[in-house]
């Protein structure tokens, strides 16, 4: 089978779906691998690169005669350049498609008669981690928020003692320890900042302080409660934003540096820095808004830009950080399509796919299938514009073993990212 690997489409990405570690090892599993020419240009791999671990250079005339397609971004659905027209009928793409927030594009990839499979929603079970591109991404938007940070703050992060006097550490303060809020920790702790961080689920206090930062407490009494089973945030009743915001806000004016990530499964990011807190924080403090394209935690964020505001604190809302890191979130991306992409493999038949529709994996992220789509939480995201195959004629509508809900053993799965 032919795998293609185009150029991203998407502005300003500059993430590829391949890295020639990658490309040699589709090729051992006996596929036949093409990459657009320039697709790794963006993340420094050059065609030659390419050629030398064993892909051919194509078009982007290569796409219709693509088996199996492999993107960072949902592809163009519109326009001259929509991709799920120009593929074969059958042929398989495999991204982040954001299928949950984008119905139309979904209802594209089901016209053209192509699999989809969203990566986003890839459920995270423990034999899914090393598949798991959420985790792979936000770890370097964590990383990679701090670096922005440290370049906009115009002070030492670390303590330095010289001759001409003492420089003190930098305070930096973490909202939301996950994925992404965990790395930033760590990342700040390694420059040398003083570190403080904050979230809703009591288990991340653990967390930060083995990380060597403080935690700060809001109210332990509604934090008992403030989980799903699957370890994401619930949302949380008013009087504990109300709380929140007075904990935060005495905090926060002593603050150098904050990063925010705190995002909550298919509701808006919450609301966390108030525009009467950033006019406490002092001249010179930064904030990086990493939930900016959820809606942003600060209110004062603007999407894809960074601000100073009036008394000289500067907002980062810049999009897409881990592009900002374009050859390691490629590899760690590329890396998660083939530990996704080996297990579809035929054992016996090299170079083509075997897929078991009902493995929890394949059911979790799969999104549309001959025509229709398959995935129950899509279809429920999409209400009335989902296409559903027709029910044979006579029978009463019987329910498809693809509309039964992907039993995942956790509710970890959610839709963010790209
Ligand atoms: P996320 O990106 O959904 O949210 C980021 C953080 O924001 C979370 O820690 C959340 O609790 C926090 N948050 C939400 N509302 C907040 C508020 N009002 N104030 C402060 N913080 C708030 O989270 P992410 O990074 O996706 O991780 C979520 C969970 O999934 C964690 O328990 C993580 O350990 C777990 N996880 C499990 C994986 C697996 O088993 N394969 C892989 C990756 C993560």
């Amino acid at each position: 089978m032919k795998i293609v690997i185009p150029k991203e489409t998407r502005a300003g990405e500059t993430r590829v779906a391949a890295s020639p570690q990658v490309i040699q090892k589709l090729v051992g599993l006996g596929y036949d691998v093409a990459v657009e020419k320039g697709a790794g240009e963006g993340a420094s791999v050059s065609d030659d690169v390419y050629k030398a671990a064993g892909a051919s250079i194509a078009t982007a005339a290569a796409l219709k005669t693509a088996d199996i397609v492999l993107m960072v971004n949902p592809p163009a659905t519109s326009g001259a350049g929509a991709l799920p027209a120009q593929m074969k009928k059958g042929a398989v793409l495999i991204s982040q498609l954001a299928a949950l927030t984008s119905p139309d594009d979904v209802a594209a990839y089901a016209k053209a008669g192509i699999t989809t499979f969203a990566m986003e929603l890839v459920p995270r079970i423990s034999r899914a981690q090393s598949m798991d591109v959420l985790s792979s991404q936000a770890n370097l938007a964590g990383y990679r928020a701090i670096l922005e940070a440290a370049a906009e703050y115009g002070r030492g992060i670390p303590m330095m003692m010289t001759a001409a006097g003492t420089v003190p550490p930098a305070k930096a303060f973490i909202m939301g320890v996950g994925v992404a809020g965990l790395q930033a920790i760590a990342t700040a702790k390694r420059l040398g900042a003083v570190v403080t961080a904050t979230d809703v689920r009591p288990a991340t206090k653990e967390q930060v302080e083995s990380l060597g930062g403080k935690f700060l407490v809001v109210d332990p009494e509604m934090e008992k409660d403030a989980q799903t089973e699957g370890g994401y945030a619930k949302e949380m009743p008013k009087e504990y934003y109300d709380k929140q915001k007075q904990v935060v806000a005495e905090h926060i004016k002593k603050q150098d540096i904050v990063v925010t990530t705190a995002l909550i499964p298919g509701r808006p990011a919450p609301k966390l820095i108030t525009k009467e807190m950033v006019a406490s924080m002092q001249a010179g403090a930064v904030i990086v808004d990493l939930a900016v394209e959820a809606g942003g935690n600060c209110e004062m964020s603007q999407p894809g830009k960074t601000i100073t505001t009036p008394n000289g604190v500067k907002i980062i809302g810049i999009f897409n950080l881990p592009g900002r890191l374009a050859q390691t979130a490629s590899d760690l991306y590329a890396k998660n399509l083939l530990n996704f992409l080996t297990p579809l493999t035929d054992k016996e038949k090299t170079g083509t796919l075997a897929i078991d529709w009902d493995d929890e994996i394949v059911k979790g992220c799969c999104v549309t299938r001959d025509g229709a789509v398959v995935n129950a939480r899509v279809k429920d995201a999409m209400g009335a514009k989902a296409p559903a195959k027709k029910a044979p004629a006579k029978k009463p509508a019987a329910k498809k073993a693809d509309d039964k809900p992907a039993e995942t053993s956790d509710d970890k799965t959610q839709d963010k990212g790209n």
